[in-house]
């Protein structure tokens, strides 16, 4: 029993690795580094697209883990709804999980937006100057949306760990 919930707190802690990391890295390390690599605003998002859509084939597995191993490490207190608002325990489990519902209506938004016809539309350029301008600022600013609510997740998660 021991064994396996540390086996299941390993894989939570590797899909958040995974799914962190990645919106860090995608965010912070690799969007301003794109004015340098393509100087038109379609090449900058196709390129955008291109490393969402790649990282999304183990981004999307990693938060469907940290969904399914957060709802067996919070087992114990989801069965006992009293636990979820009297204690401080409960009540930071309860704000993570919304802030969890909220990252993945962030996600679902971003994938509408670059979504294939979208994408074959930039391509072929056939979006105005300002379409495009205009889906780049939302692109952007739901990148840096998940990765605030994904680091205010870890925060969440490092007072269940210290029993704040
Ligand atoms: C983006 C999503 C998530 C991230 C980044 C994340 C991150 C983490 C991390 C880093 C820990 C380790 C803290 C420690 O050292 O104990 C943790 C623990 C935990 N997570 Fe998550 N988590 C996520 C989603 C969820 C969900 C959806 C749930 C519940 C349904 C959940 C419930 C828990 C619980 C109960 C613990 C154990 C805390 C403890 O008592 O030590 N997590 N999470």
């Amino acid at each position: 029993m021991l064994l396996t919930d540390a086996l299941i707190m390993w894989a939570h802690l590797i899909a958040a690795s995974i799914w962190v990391g990645g919106s860090i890295f995608i965010g912070i390390v690799l969007a301003p580094l794109l004015k340098t690599i393509s100087d038109s605003v379609e090449g900058r998002l196709s390129i955008m697209i291109r490393v969402g859509r790649r990282f999304n084939m183990i981004g999307v597995p990693s938060l469907i883990v940290l969904i399914l191993t957060g709802i067996y490490n919070s087992v114990g207190i989801i069965e006992k709804p009293s636990m979820i608002f009297g204690t401080n325990y409960g009540i930071v489990l309860f704000v993570k999980i919304i802030l969890v519902i909220v990252l993945i209506v962030i996600f679902a938004i971003h994938v509408r937006l670059i979504r294939t016809e979208v994408e074959k539309k930039i391509e072929s350029q056939s979006l105005s100057g300002e379409h495009l301008q205009k889906l780049r600022s939302k692109i952007i600013m739901l990148g840096r949306l998940t990765v605030i609510v994904s680091v205010v997740i870890l925060l969440m998660a490092s007072l269940l760990h210290s029993g704040v």
